[in-house]
């Protein structure tokens, strides 16, 4: 009998990721590693070459004939209906038939015996196109009188009129706000093997296993019954596979039962970036009045977002630049409107944050503002105007803050990263006016949690206790190397009170949970381990039952003790009273479910409770600028982030680091760049910079905020982890912003544009040398 104080693995302490051997040596399976069965064919997207244009023909002749080729897809050979698009909005052909709508849109597919010939035959196609006047951006959009691509949102508290009116300052002014590509290390792939009947099996890499299933289900004109869609990992996905992989999915599967045969489709890098989208780049105007104390009276802003050609996810994604553009802060009165513009480009869609992003950045500009307006630091400004705990905490939204931290995690930030002395030293520093200068901010972030979308706020699973005592896992979330798996193992563990590697991580599939979500809102965890520990606890129960019956004790007196059964004053090991529960038939297999209690969201009104909580958190970024050059580096960085009760401390600051990371990428290096063609220029790492190790801080230190505890009956009292720390990466920005701003003896906001690239950060300071 094992006799073990405490279990592997428990919760709230520190455990590597389930697969981290498997990811650095190369074992763990992505979906281009499952074995092919043979005379497996390949398909390779054939795309448009123009931004818009009405098609008036297309010559696929040479295509077909090119060696190796088996087949050419086309609208045509859609069985069931031509859209995937995830809102339902029918506004996403797999093919078009009439006309396209942006450089490098799919049109066609080829299906060849290798992949490569099937890449070099989408070449050969020849397509004649009526061409169309286009508009890439949302300016162009408004000019050219192009619609929304979905519904707009409007937020709206108090009077901003009447706001202007008490405040002695005003500010009006724009600012543009990048993209991002995702870059995830996997691109996407699909790989259908056709079944029976109306079966088909898809393997491929979605954060949205569900909807993939729908989509291919409703492509193929066949109940959602025929389609099975597995995923055992993703090789990242940050929004990117929410549901850009159902286009993927939908051409391996009408390939595949046409012909029947398996059909894999994998694009290479270049046709992933340019063929799926990202995230949405925003022009916002924004009008900020305040007092002489720096404190907001009224905001007005104006969110015009790059949607692209479909409305894909842009509604909620430019609902939540709204949600978000309070960040932590009260505005007494606020107008907020979203744009979401149609364009002819790639169709935008989530990206770590959703949106949140792109509002927290512009709170941020209005801090900085109002700090350079009244020559004050703007950490001072932030303070002033953070929401109360008890007043001042209603949002936009009419959603009242009720797990206010920020003031203790700014607070504590800003003694352990002896802000405040730093920042002295720097202000020394640059007077001295050398070629180096340096800044230094503190920003904090607070993020909603819960899909805007409240129904998505559900999640399933499936447990069984094999008679050997080992323990099957299934739930409804993927893994896309955020540890979600690992999370949710530990908390069926902490159930059974047996060690972690007696519980087998199975891939996701819609066979064993149906109707899932998206793993996406970074609501994985809360919800998934929340459907686990239901069914945990259903197979206790009986389990419990079985023991108080057998051994004729109280239900109380049988207690689940590390990999052992305390029944009475016996105790016995967990494998042999799984053994006699089986025995004794008790049904050692449950379903779980969970739904979030207490949300609700009224779009029309642009009233509720959308958030069941938030996450907060702080860092503080010092940054050195060649003003000779406009080249950058970051020279530390100290984060305080929030994240409840950790379920797993050690992956929770990777995912804050991570985050970090690529949310100081978007503000810095990543630039998407479109020709006036609509081509996008920066379509592989050769022209994209995401950020390298040797780019992190020089020193990086980060904390989680060990006594927080989430207010809310969550996962262990956990908080959601994935996105959140994303903004952390502004400081990076800020910093810069005063770097930049001390040319000029910080008598002016810089107003630096997102992201900032050394061009930029060089333009700015050339700009401000000039008035100096
Ligand atoms: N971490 C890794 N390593 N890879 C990813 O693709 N995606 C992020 C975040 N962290 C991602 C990641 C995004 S966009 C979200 S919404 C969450 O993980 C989703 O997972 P969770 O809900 O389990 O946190
Ligand atoms: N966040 C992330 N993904 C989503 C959301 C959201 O709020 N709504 C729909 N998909
Ligand atoms: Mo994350 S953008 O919600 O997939």
């Amino acid at each position: 009998m094992k006799d073990h104080q405490t279990i592997n693995g428990a919760v709230h302490h520190d455990l590597k990721h389930d697969s981290a051997i498997k990811h650095v040596t190369g074992r763990a399976e992505y979906t281009d590693d499952i074995g092919e069965p043979a005379g497996t064919l390949h398909a390779y997207l054939g795309v448009s070459t123009v931004a818009h244009a009405n098609i008036k023909g297309m010559d696929l002749t040479a295509v077909r004939n090119a060696p190796g080729v088996v087949d050419v897809l086309t609208a045509d050979d859609i069985p069931g209906v031509n859209d995937v698009s995830p809102t339902g909005r029918h506004d996403e052909p797999v093919f078009p038939t009439e006309k396209v709508e942006f450089h490098g849109q799919p049109i066609f597919a080829v299906v060849a015996e290798t992949r490569d010939a099937a890449r070099r035959a989408a070449e050969l196609a020849k397509v004649d196109y009526e061409i169309l006047p286009h508009a890439l951006d949302p300016v162009a959009a408004k000019e050219a009188d192009y619609p929304h691509v979905t519904d707009p949102l409007t937020l709206k508290r108090g009077d901003v009129e009447e706001g202007r009116k008490t405040a002695t300052n005003r500010i009006k002014a724009q600012m543009t706000v990048g993209g991002q590509d995702h870059m995830y290390l996997e691109g996407h792939i699909a790989f259908a093997i056709p079944g029976e009947d109306d079966d088909v099996i898809v393997h491929c890499s979605t954060q949205h296993p569900s909807e993939a299933q729908h989509m291919v289900a409703h492509v193929l004109g066949v109940p959602s019954n025929a389609v099975i869609v597995n995923v055992r990992r993703m090789g990242g996905g940050f929004g990117g596979k929410e549901s850009q992989m159902n286009l993927f999915c939908a051409v391996a599967s009408v390939a595949a039962k046409k012909l029947n045969c398996p059909v894999k489709i994998r694009p290479d890098r270049d046709q992933d970036m340019t063929a799926t989208g990202k995230r949405h780049d925003f022009v916002i105007d924004y009008d900020v009045a305040f007092d002489d104390d720096g404190r907001i009276q009224a905001v007005e802003g104006e969110f015009a977002a790059r949607c692209g050609w479909t409305s894909d996810l842009s509604g909620p994604v430019t609902d939540r630049a709204l949600f978000h553009a309070d960040n932590a802060y009260f505005y007494p009165h606020v107008l907020l409107n979203s744009r979401p513009m149609k364009t002819n480009t790639v169709s935008n869609t989530a990206f770590r944050g959703f949106g949140g992003p792109q509002g927290v950045v512009v709170a941020e500009r209005m801090m900085e503002e109002i700090g350079y307006a009244l020559g004050k630091d703007p950490l001072e400004i932030r303070k002033a105007n953070f929401y109360g705990e008890t007043d001042r905490n209603i949002t936009p939204y009419h959603q009242t803050v009720e797990d206010n931290v920020i003031g203790r995690v700014v607070e504590e930030l800003e003694e352990s990263s002896d802000y405040q002395a730093r920042r002295k030293a720097i202000l020394e520093h640059n007077a001295k006016g050398g070629i180096l200068r340096k800044g230094i901010s503190l920003t904090p972030v607070k993020f909603g949690i819960s899909f805007t979308a409240t129904w998505y706020n559900q999640a399933g699973s499936l447990v069984h206790v094999y008679n050997d005592g080992s323990i099957h896992l299934n739930h409804g979330g993927t893994e896309m190397g955020q540890g979600l798996n690992t999370k949710v193992a530990q908390v069926v563990a902490d159930a059974f009170q047996v060690d972690f590697d007696r519980i087998k991580i199975t891939k996701t599939t819609t066979e064993k949970v149906p109707n899932t979500s998206a793993t996406a809102a970074s609501s994985g965890s809360d919800l998934n381990g929340m459907a686990a520990l239901d069914a945990a606890e259903q197979i206790k129960a009986r389990l419990v039952k079985f023991a108080s019956e057998k051994w004729g004790v109280s239900e109380s007196e049988v207690r689940f003790l590390p990999n052992n059964v305390q029944i009475g004053a016996e105790t016995i090991a967990f494998d042999d009273f799984i053994k006699q529960a089986y025995m004794a038939r008790v049904h050692l297999s449950a379903a779980g479910f969970y739904k979030t209690p207490k949300i609700h969201w009224d779009r029309a009104s642009g009233t509720g409770r959308p958030f069941y909580y938030y996450a907060y958190g702080a860092s503080c970024s010092e940054v050195t600028i060649d003003t000779l050059t406009g080249e950058y580096r970051v020279d530390r960085t100290d984060i305080l982030h929030d994240v409840g009760r950790s379920l797993n401390p050690i992956l929770d600051k990777g995912q804050v680091e991570g985050a970090f990371i690529q949310g100081m990428g978007w503000l810095t290096t990543e630039e998407l760049w479109w020709d006036d063609k609509g081509q996008l220029r920066t379509h592989a790492p050769s022209t994209y910079k995401i950020p390298l190790a040797s780019d992190r801080p020089r020193v990086f230190n980060v904390d989680l905020a060990d006594w927080s505890e989430n207010r809310e009956m969550t996962i262990k009292r956990s908080k959601a982890v994935g996105e959140p720390p994303f903004m952390l990466g502004i400081s990076v920005f800020e910093a810069l912003s005063m770097a930049v701003a001390s040319v000029n003896d910080y008598s002016e906001c810089p107003r630096l544009e997102a992201p900032a690239t050394p061009e930029r950060v060089l333009m700015a300071v050339e700009r401000l040398k000039g008035k100096g």
